[in-house]
């Protein structure tokens, strides 16, 4: 059984990839049947878990490399526990479309955590979209969910994605892994409770409260980015040359960069608290920063 990568490329999955990335959307879309198949995360013969998406391969190697190990590749050298991360890994995370030929690509040769994706950005001169009243050149991000969960306490445990996400579950006299994946907050007892002694309301509770203060942080980033755009449409309006607003369209591509990795990832703070808040906290900073520099401007 072959996925879409090795139809297309009669076998070669690199060489499938490409060529599926250079296709217009309609013609790509013929080859899509099912968006997440057991394929995606089994070997049809073995059912050993496996990865196969090129754009996961890759990016895993560039990420190994850069901390050291060359080569890698986790269908040979993971473990167990981390293939029970890597199969979500392949589509929860941030990605880009690189150059003309469209090459899906996993930022991670400087690493996975928001300013090492930015640095990588940075230096490859990427943006997704120019901002329409500022003009700056922004990113956005797409669901770092593997990126901001490889950040938290649970991750440096060991706990994987299928631990929460896909708890076992008795079936008879069997045990098996959970395939109906979902919010683990609809299925507390087995999602946590498997390693947590506290009550399910209590475990609810405290992602609750996670949750909650992310999002008044979220807030507070987006009132500090609106103000920063704000005061560089009127310092335009005001006559400020582009050089000028240098500083102001960095701070608003830093300030907007980080807000939307922690809105675009899905768990609200979860998966890594006090990074998803240091993140929040930086965006909140830089779009002061910037605010500051364009209202030093129009004192001057
Ligand atoms: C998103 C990834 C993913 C997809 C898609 C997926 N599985 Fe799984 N599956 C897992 C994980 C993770 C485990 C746990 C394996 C382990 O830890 O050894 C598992 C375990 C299993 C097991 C071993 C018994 C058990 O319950 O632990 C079977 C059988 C299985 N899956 C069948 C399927 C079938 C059939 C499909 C397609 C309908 C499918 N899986 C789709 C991730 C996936
Ligand atoms: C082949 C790509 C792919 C893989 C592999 C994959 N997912 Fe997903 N996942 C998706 C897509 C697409 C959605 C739907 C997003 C939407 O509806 O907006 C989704 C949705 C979800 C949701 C939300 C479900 C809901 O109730 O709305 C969770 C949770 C989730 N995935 C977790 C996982 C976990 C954990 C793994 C690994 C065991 C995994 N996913 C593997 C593509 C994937
Ligand atoms: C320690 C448990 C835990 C681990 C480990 C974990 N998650 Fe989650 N995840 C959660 C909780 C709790 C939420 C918030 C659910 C909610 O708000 O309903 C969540 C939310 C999500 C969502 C959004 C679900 C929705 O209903 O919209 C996705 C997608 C997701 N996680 C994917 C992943 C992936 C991929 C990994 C591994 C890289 C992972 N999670 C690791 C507990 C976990
Ligand atoms: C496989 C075991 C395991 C599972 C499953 C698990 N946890 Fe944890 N959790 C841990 C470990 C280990 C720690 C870290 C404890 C330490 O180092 O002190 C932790 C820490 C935490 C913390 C405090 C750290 C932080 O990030 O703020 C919270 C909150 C938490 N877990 C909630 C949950 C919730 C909610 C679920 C279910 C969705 C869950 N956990 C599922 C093992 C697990």
């Amino acid at each position: 059984m072959k996925n879409v990568y090795e139809t297309v490329g009669n076998g070669n999955l690199m060489q499938g990839f490409a060529e599926v990335n250079a296709m217009p959307l309609e013609k790509a879309w013929a080859y899509a049947k099912h968006p997440v198949a057991c394929i995606d995360c089994h070997d049809p013969k073995t059912m050993e878990l496996r990865v196969t998406r090129p754009g996961f391969l890759s990016g895993i190697k560039a990420l190994k490399e850069h901390e050291g190990i060359k080569n890698y590749d986790p269908n040979t050298m993971a473990t167990h526990q981390e293939m029970r991360t890597f199969v979500c890994g392949q589509c929860h995370v941030e990605y880009y479309f690189k150059g003309p030929e469209k090459y899906l690509t996993y930022p991670w040769s400087k690493g996975v955590k928001v300013e090492e994706i930015e640095s990588y950005y940075n230096e490859a001169g990427h943006k997704d979209w120019v901002h329409a009243e500022t003009g700056a050149p922004v990113l956005k991000a797409q669901h770092p969910e593997f990126e901001l969960w490889s950040q938290g306490v649970h991750s440096k445990s060991g706990v994987s994605c299928a631990d929460c996400h896909m708890p076992y579950k008795r079936e008879g006299a069997a045990k098996v892994t959970d395939h109906h994946i979902r919010s683990p907050l609809l299925n507390t007892s087995r999602a946590c409770l498997q390693c947590h002694h506290f009550t399910e309301n209590e475990m609810k509770e405290r992602v609750e409260t996670i949750q909650a203060r992310t999002r008044v942080l979220m807030d507070r980033a987006e009132a500090a980015l609106l103000d920063l755009i704000d005061a560089i449409v009127k310092a335009k309006k005001a006559g400020a040359t582009e050089d000028q607003l240098k500083l102001a369209y960095e701070m608003h591509r830093k300030a907007q960069w980080r807000l939307d990795f922690v809105s675009a990832e899905n768990s609200m703070g979860f998966h890594a608290p006090q990074e998803a808040a240091r993140i929040l906290a930086e965006s909140i900073d830089y779009a002061r920063q910037g605010q500051v520099a364009v209202e030093g401007l129009q004192r001057a």
